[in-house]
């Protein structure tokens, strides 16, 4: 039987009830942030730096992580009341939520767990490498390095994290075309490189995973909001983002034969 994947057909929304604690290490000021339904998560803030194409890039790389079969926190929508940070002492915070009124996106908080880290003698399976390796290069994500791994170990599991800075080519539409059949030099400083022996296995498995259904799908959760501009609407953008995987998914032997060799230097 061909390998079938079921995509969660909707993300659930919460509400923010209690501002718990800023995680001080991520740069785009995430939060721990506790919900209406007893849930603790993490929040990326739409009024962060990157504003809400990183929330885009976060739901969109992060669905298609986890369709690639790599574990990725669940990730709900938020609603945050800018009351939550009124009494804040943190005047950054304060106009963080302020800015950051309304729908937000949250991943499901892991408690206890570690950054992965090869130093301290972490390991992963060819499997999972391989997948990741060739996931990153797809959607473009550079932030998978030893110094900064985005990768969470939690019951002995890898947990795949921050896939804010992903599609970058979101951030200049008009040169976007020419991004997709690129190389992606940054493969080489794959965290995961070392273990990733299999990375055309997991290219073949790719290519029967990414439809342009899926794709449709997952753009489909992205609130109109976060995408409309005064240069296109929403129902444009969503296109453009399948037109744009679809290209990069044709033309995946760049990506992934680079990923090869760069693996092949390490040995
Ligand atoms: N779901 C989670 N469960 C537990 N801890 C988490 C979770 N998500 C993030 N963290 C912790 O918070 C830190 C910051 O999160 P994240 O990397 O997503 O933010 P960021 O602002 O994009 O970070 P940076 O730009 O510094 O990489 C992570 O390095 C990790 O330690
Ligand atoms: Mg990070």
């Amino acid at each position: 039987m061909p390998e079938t994947h079921t995509l969660t057909l909707m993300l659930r929304t919460v509400q923010a009830t209690r501002y718990v604690l800023p995680l001080r290490e991520g740069g785009s000021l995430p939060a721990i942030v506790e919900a209406d339904d007893q849930g603790l998560y993490v929040v990326k803030f739409r009024g962060a730096g990157q504003g809400a194409l990183a929330l885009v890039a976060e739901l969109v790389a992060g669905e298609i992580a986890r369709a690639l079969g790599l574990t990725v926190p669940e990730l709900v929508f938020i609603e945050v009341d800018p009351i939550l940070g009124r009494n804040d002492p943190d005047a950054e915070i304060r106009y963080l939520l302020k800015a950051s009124a309304g729908l937000n996106l949250a991943l499901d908080y892991l408690p206890g767990s570690m950054m992965f880290d090869p130093a301290a003698g972490n390991t992963a399976s060819a499997e999972i490498a391989s997948m990741a390796v060739w996931f990153d290069a797809f959607v473009q994500n550079v932030d998978r390095t030893a110094r900064n791994a985005n990768l969470l170990l939690w019951h002995r599991k890898l947990h795949f994290i921050d896939h804010g800075a992903a599609l970058f080519f979101h951030h200049n539409w008009p040169t976007a075309p020419a991004k997709a059949e690129s190389l992606f030099a940054e493969s080489q400083h794959h965290v995961l490189l070392p273990w990733a022996t299999e990375i055309g296995a997991a290219g073949t498995k790719a290519r029967g995973i990414i439809t342009s259904e899926l794709l449709q799908n997952i753009l489909s959760f992205v609130p109109d909001a976060w995408l409309e501009s005064e240069e296109a609407t929403a129902s444009e953008r969503r296109t453009a983002y399948v037109e744009y995987l679809t290209r990069r998914l044709q033309a995946a032997s760049i990506f992934e034969e680079e990923a090869i060799h760069a693996h092949q230097r390490l040995l």
